[in-house]
């Protein structure tokens, strides 16, 4: 069967992981989580006390990046592989509101993003992968069989995140978090460095009224309708 490949980009918490993963599970396809690397990253800068809320050593981070080795590894319990930074499974402590807070200054320097992009693209390179993030359709695979691009309001967007922080047992103000999709939005769609647009040939889903259900049913419509069309 041919494979090919599937490019979902959109704004924060609409759904794009979630049904990335539940396209590669289907499809018997590789799902890479993109955002996720540039969340490592982040991780990185924080630990090593090159970012905080009122300093950011832009130049030390751009000089340490080639200290910095990203790497995905499978878990059969989990369904989806989880990050790992420098052989360090950090896939828990990147889901912060405080890693949120920080990863779109870091994904806006060109450096960050020419070293994960050429990873990223090395990953997709036999196809068969379902990859999420903001310039996926538009940088990284420009040549996708199928692009996606979700979107929904940043309130319902702020809600889902809210829950899923809280039930992960983090302490969050809702507003907080409304405040960090709002700021990301303008970070990732602004910069200069492969903003987040829509690229031309993506088909754009506005799920702020879809049940995830409804979501993957209309997604893996359109990857059954790609796929047939290439026979
Ligand atoms: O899950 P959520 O949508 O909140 O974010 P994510 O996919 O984990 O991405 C975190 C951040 O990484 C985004 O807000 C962007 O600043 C950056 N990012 C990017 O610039 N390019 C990508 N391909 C993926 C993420
Ligand atoms: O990857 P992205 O940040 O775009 O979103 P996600 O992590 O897949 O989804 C964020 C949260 O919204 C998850 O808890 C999803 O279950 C939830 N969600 C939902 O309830 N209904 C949708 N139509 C889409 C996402």
């Amino acid at each position: 069967m041919n494979k090919i490949t599937i490019a979902i980009d959109g704004f924060s918490s609409t759904g794009k992981s979630t049904v990335a993963k539940q396209l590669a599970k289907h499809l018997g396809y590789v799902y890479v989580d993109s955002g996720a690397m540039y969340r490592a990253v982040t991780f990185y800068a924080m630990q090593n006390g090159l970012i905080s809320k009122d300093d950011f050593n832009v130049e030390a981070l751009i000089f340490q990046l080639e200290k910095i080795t990203i790497s995905f590894k499978f878990n059969e319990s989990l369904g989806f592989a989880e990050v790992y930074l420098n052989g360090e499974n950090i896939e828990k402590q990147i889901r912060t509101l405080e890693v949120s807070s920080f990863v779109s200054k870091v994904a806006a320097i060109s450096e960050v993003r020419q070293k994960l992009v050429e990873q990223q693209q090395k990953m997709g390179l036999d196809k068969g992968v379902v990859m999420d993030g903001r310039d996926i359709g538009t940088v990284v695979f420009k040549d996708a069989e199928l692009k996606l691009f979700m979107l929904a309001s940043a309130e319902k967007r702020a809600i889902r995140r809210f829950d899923e922080l809280i039930e992960r047992g983090d302490k969050v103000l809702y507003e907080d978090v409304l405040h960090n999709v709002v700021e990301r939005d303008h970070i990732d769609s602004t910069r200069e460095d492969s903003p987040l647009v829509k690229a031309d040939d993506a088909i754009e889903i506005d799920n702020t009224d879809m049940t995830l259900e409804e979501q993957f049913d209309k997604i893996l419509k359109l990857a059954k309708m790609t796929i047939e069309g290439l026979k």
